[in-house]
């Protein structure tokens, strides 16, 4: 099994780290256009193979894509971070060219890949994929769902004062500050609601420091995160690498489920050897569907900004 990250910045370097550390992976090729500095990444993590205990082989490139050929998974994170203070929806711009433009030449020696979008503003950029690529819809997935609901279960068991593992709960909807939903009614601990243990107040609080976990790392970091989007990505590709059917939130296109059409929104998906092998389709209170609604909006209306 061969898989592509384009990309070897903090998030690329990362979720190249943790597939190869979970050893399930023939291949790692990381592809950069700064000259040398993929190769510098690759011989790094290449360096720390027999102290981690992983047999993938990890190559860096200058911009060939050749290397890249026959890739089962390709993941997108190039493109430009954001700077504390910015929203994902101000990096429309460069990104666009520079996922259509990466996209395309993945394809050209990779025509059966799946693809995994992580570049911001991430919902829009998967958009963009499947409308100039037109590879079927199940083969594109956008990262974003797994790091928010990540960061929920962060933020929950710290309400809680449990141990993360005792805590289960999901994150919808835009991959931005306003559009997340994190869906508190169905989140649990050890299968009890966390409504029923926390304070309306406090669930508000876990809410509000959800939807802006990006961005407070990108304040403290002065760049975005990347371990925790390097570990949310290497969990989706070892699903559908293991052909495992875990479900993750992911930004999927959308025909009609939700009452949405048209546009890619995070929603639980089953993945497996095929991408997305499913959409789940929540049974969703008025109030969460009503959060949803309002966040394809606004995905819908980044998605306007895009010259396709
Ligand atoms: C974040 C970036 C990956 O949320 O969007 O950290």
């Amino acid at each position: 099994m061969k898989i592509t990250v384009v990309g070897a910045g903090a998030v690329g370097a990362s979720c190249a780290e943790y597939i190869a550390i979970k050893n399930f992976a023939s291949e790692v090729v990381i592809l950069d256009i700064k000259d040398g500095f993929a190769e510098g990444k690759a011989m790094d993590l290449m360096q720390t193979a027999s102290l981690n205990n992983f047999d993938t082989k990890i190559v860096g490139t200058t911009n060939d894509y050749s290397k890249t050929a026959n890739s089962h998974i390709c993941v997108i994170t190039s493109g430009i971070p954001r700077k504390p203070g910015m929203t994902r929806e101000e990096l429309i711009g460069i990104n666009a060219g520079i996922v259509k433009e990466v996209s395309s030449k993945l394809l050209e020696s990779s025509r059966d890949t799946i693809i995994i979008v992580v570049s911001n503003p991430m919902d829009t950029m998967t958009y963009l994929v499947h409308k100039t690529t037109g590879i079927s819809k199940n083969r594109i997935i956008g990262m974003g769902g797994a790091l928010d609901s990540a960061r929920f279960k962060y933020r929950l068991a710290e309400a809680l004062n449990a141990p993360i593992s005792d805590v289960d709960g999901m994150v919808i909807g835009g991959h931005s500050d306003k559009g997340m939903v994190p869906l508190i009614s169905k989140a649990t601990r050890n299968s009890i609601k966390v409504t029923n243990i926390l304070s309306d107040e406090r669930l508000d609080q876990v809410r509000e420091d959800t939807k802006v976990g990006g961005a407070t790392l990108t304040k403290l970091l002065g760049t975005s995160a990347w371990y925790a989007p390097g570990a949310a990505v290497s969990s989706l590709v070892h699903s559908i690498a293991c052909n495992h059917n875990k479900i993750f939130p992911c930004s999927a296109l959308l025909n009609g489920e939700y009452g949405l059409s048209d546009l890619c929104i995070g929603v639980p998906v089953v993945l497996g050897k095929n991408g997305i092998e499913k959409i789940i389709e929540l049974d969703l209170n008025p109030e969460d569907l009503a959060h949803l609604t309002e966040s394809a909006a606004s995905v819908k209306i980044t998605n306007s900004l895009l010259t396709l």
